[in-house]
């Protein structure tokens, strides 16, 4: 008998095999058994009729507990009811693994409690879908710079460097040093321009933030492009074009799971469409003032309701250019006419998930460079390296990061952003 995969059952219509399944849940009458399986590519139902089976095997149905690992056969047959469209006729089931009392039934449990379960939780059709974008995303983050000549370069997780300011850092003993979880890996990754033209890097990020919101993750991941002879606003077209690629390979390859989380795929397919509007932080600015919002002025960052509703001013993701050189990191370039922005971009996502991409022009000037890492309390040894990419054969060059999670948690249209990850560390949380 042959061994197949739910996801595969379209290609087996008619024919009898084996699936290794776990029993996601249970209905039963006295001649009929409804089992819904899963075995990590898709759900489905396996049907287990009384009168067409030996009673051994009606029995073992009717007494399967949540959770249970069985190899089930039977014959594929097409299913209209059921959004996936296939299900299994059961004729034989042989349990390996009994599975009793799980903590997660079909009831509503507090997030807490699932938290505390994610080793368990991550089963769970949503969960599952969840996943699947992040899947189908990282492997279009793949396709996209491969498609644009990008070299993957990974830059190192243990630092001495803090390109994104002191106060989160992850301190640990490097032997007889100190050294940092990495926050951002741009420094690195601007060497990796000079030597390879357009790199990105994908890889996890520490970030000792005391904050606990749905968007902050204590550990995510980040993709960071950087590219040589590049300024900024070509830069914003490489991240719209990134930007819009994701979605619509999420809405390519990942139809299924967008209903399983019933996401409007209409209002995604908006967000393919380029370009995507872009305002000053001026002018954002004016905009929230003219809206009544008194609690913010020139030269504040921005707050998550400032955010959602610059962002429900566009249909679109919203570049927000040009923040206060205060508010930025120390690497940013200045502005040509203006002492007081920097050049940079943040892009909003749409519907209240904010920023997505954060990402600048990057100072090309070695004594400015020297300037603005003493003034940010730097150590100037630990960037001399950072300072020679300044000195020999300096040429214009920008990048951006895009955080995975925030990404995932968007286009998934979900709360939180500790659900697009499968094992989130939070303020609170480094369990499990
Ligand atoms: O804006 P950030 O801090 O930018 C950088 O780290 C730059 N060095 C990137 C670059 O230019 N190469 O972070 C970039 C993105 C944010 O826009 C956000 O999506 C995500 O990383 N991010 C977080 N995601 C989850 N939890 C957190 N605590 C995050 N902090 C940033
Ligand atoms: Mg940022």
């Amino acid at each position: 008998m042959e061994q197949i995969q739910i996801i595969d059952s379209k290609k087996h219509v008619g024919e009898t095999v084996t699936i290794g399944a776990w029993v996601a849940n249970k209905r039963s009458s006295g001649k009929i058994a409804f089992l819904q399986l899963r075995d990590g590519t898709a759900f489905f139902q396996g049907v287990v009729v009384k009168s067409e089976v030996p009673e051994e095997v009606f029995q073992t149905a009717k007494n399967l507990s949540q959770e249970t690992s069985i190899l089930v056969t039977g014959e594929i047959r097409e299913d209209s009811r059921s959004k996936f469209g296939y299900e299994i006729g059961i004729t034989n089931i042989e349990v390996v693994s009994e599975s009793h009392d799980y903590p997660i039934t079909p009831k509503e449990h507090g997030t807490d409690f699932l938290m505390d379960h994610r080793h368990l939780w991550l089963r769970s059709s949503r969960q599952h879908a969840v996943m699947q974008i992040r899947n189908e995303i990282i492997r279009a983050t793949y396709e996209f710079f491969n498609n644009n000549q990008f070299v993957k370069i990974d830059p190192p997780i243990l630092t001495g460097s803090a390109p994104e300011g002191t106060t989160d850092l992850f301190e640990t003993n490097y032997f007889d040093q100190k050294a940092y979880l990495s926050q951002s890996g741009q420094l690195y990754m601007e060497a990796a321009a000079m030597a390879f033209g357009k790199v990105f890097s994908f890889g996890p990020t520490f970030r000792a933030e005391k904050s606990k919101t749905r968007r902050h993750l204590i550990e995510f991941w980040m993709i960071e492009p950087e590219m040589a002879f590049t300024h900024q606003e070509q830069s914003l077209e490489v991240q719209e074009q990134y930007v819009a690629f994701l979605v619509q390979s999420v809405l390519d390859n990942c139809e299924y799971a967008l209903d399983v989380l019933e996401r409007d795929k209409e209002v995604l397919k908006t967000y393919t469409k380029l370009p995507f509007p872009r305002i000053t932080y001026d002018d954002a600015i004016e905009l929230l003032k003219k809206n009544g919002f008194d609690d913010i002025e020139w030269g504040d960052d921005f707050g998550s309701p400032h955010e959602t509703f610059i962002a429900n001013s566009f249909e679109q993701p919203v570049f927000i250019l040009n923040y206060p050189k205060a508010i930025k990191p120390f690497y940013m370039k200045p502005h040509p006419t203006r002492e007081d922005v920097v050049i940079c971009a943040d892009m909003i996502a749409p519907e209240g998930y904010g920023e997505i991409i954060g990402g600048s022009e990057r100072a090309t000037d070695y004594d400015f460079l020297l300037e603005q890492i003493k003034n940010h309390g730097l150590d100037e040894k630990e960037y001399s390296w950072y300072l020679d990419l300044r000195k020999y054969g300096s040429v214009p060059h920008s990048g951006f990061g895009l955080g995975l999670e925030r990404t995932v948690t968007w286009i998934s249209g979900i709360d939180h952003v500790r659900e697009a990850i499968p094992f989130p560390r939070l303020l609170n949380r480094i369990y499990p």
